[in-house]
């Protein structure tokens, strides 16, 4: 096991298990926690080992109750604008991971904790999770990604529902608006995770990376360019 200071990296049987590992600040994301984001995400990325990843977050309360407040525009704006393209660069990293990423949420997922989930192919939850984007409040908007990966998950109101006017959404409404793919217990939660992850884990992972490309970079194209994106990745697999 790698521990960063925010985040404990750890890999099993081909599956990378990344959790956010600040739980008196309830996972809060703050600076260190995005550099070592980076660098986690680039591991997974690069490691042939790693076939699956499981985000989730340590103790009781939170998945990730967003960005850290005591951080909270503390910067000047020079430092910034460079805080900005560099987390531009994390999110396009999360989301250029060509394996499958499974988010497992409990508790607390708020602001960024929505926008890591969004990053994520396959996302569960426990009982007990509440969604919220507390940024409307606070006079920001959803800038790590969620403004666009959120609509492209659920629909256009039901995004704009959530992110608009901030308020809780609970786990049986999130089912419904196909925030999560499903809901369990608490106990469940991992297990369940890892059962998905073993279960993709038991195809030819170029076939299973291949589909994520062709679902996700599809999803940008007309319905032509996406028939010819996936013959072509169908072609690069019968090639290799
Ligand atoms: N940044 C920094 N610290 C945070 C945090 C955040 N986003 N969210 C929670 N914490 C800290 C609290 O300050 C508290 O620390 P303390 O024990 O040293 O006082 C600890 O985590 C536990 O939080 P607490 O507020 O006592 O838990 P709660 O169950 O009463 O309430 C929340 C939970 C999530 C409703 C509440 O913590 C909250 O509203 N957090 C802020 C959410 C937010 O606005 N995020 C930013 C999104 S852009």
């Amino acid at each position: 096991m790698s521990t960063f200071e925010t985040i404990l990296y750890e890999k099993k049987n081909g599956t990378a298990y990344v959790t956010l590992n600040r739980p008196k600040a309830l996972n809060a994301y703050n600076i260190k926690m995005r550099n070592e984001m980076y660098q986690v995400l680039g591991a997974v990325r690069d490691d042939p080992d790693v076939r699956v990843i499981i985000f989730s977050g340590a103790g009781d309360k939170a998945f990730c109750a967003g960005a850290d407040l005591t951080e909270f525009l503390t910067a000047p704006s020079p430092v910034i604008a460079r805080q900005v393209r560099f987390e531009r660069d994390v999110w396009s990293r999360f989301l250029g991971v060509e394996k499958p990423i499974i988010a497992a949420m409990h508790g607390y997922v708020l602001g960024d904790g929505i926008e890591i989930a969004g990053c994520c192919d396959i996302r569960i939850a426990s009982d007990d999770v509440q969604f919220g984007t507390p940024e409307m409040g606070l006079g920001i908007i959803t800038a790590a990604g969620g403004s666009q990966t959120v609509p492209r998950i659920i629909n256009r109101s039901h995004a704009l529902d959530v992110l608009i006017t901030g308020r809780w959404v609970k786990a049986e409404e999130a089912l419904k608006m196909k925030l999560v793919n499903k809901i369990v217990t608490r106990d469940e939660l991992m297990p369940i995770a890892e059962q998905i992850a073993n279960r993709i884990k038991s195809f030819d992972p170029v076939a299973v990376n291949l589909v994520k490309q062709a679902v996700t970079r599809g999803m940008n194209m007309t319905l032509s360019q996406g028939l010819e994106l996936e013959a072509t990745l169908a072609g690069r697999l019968s090639a290799s």
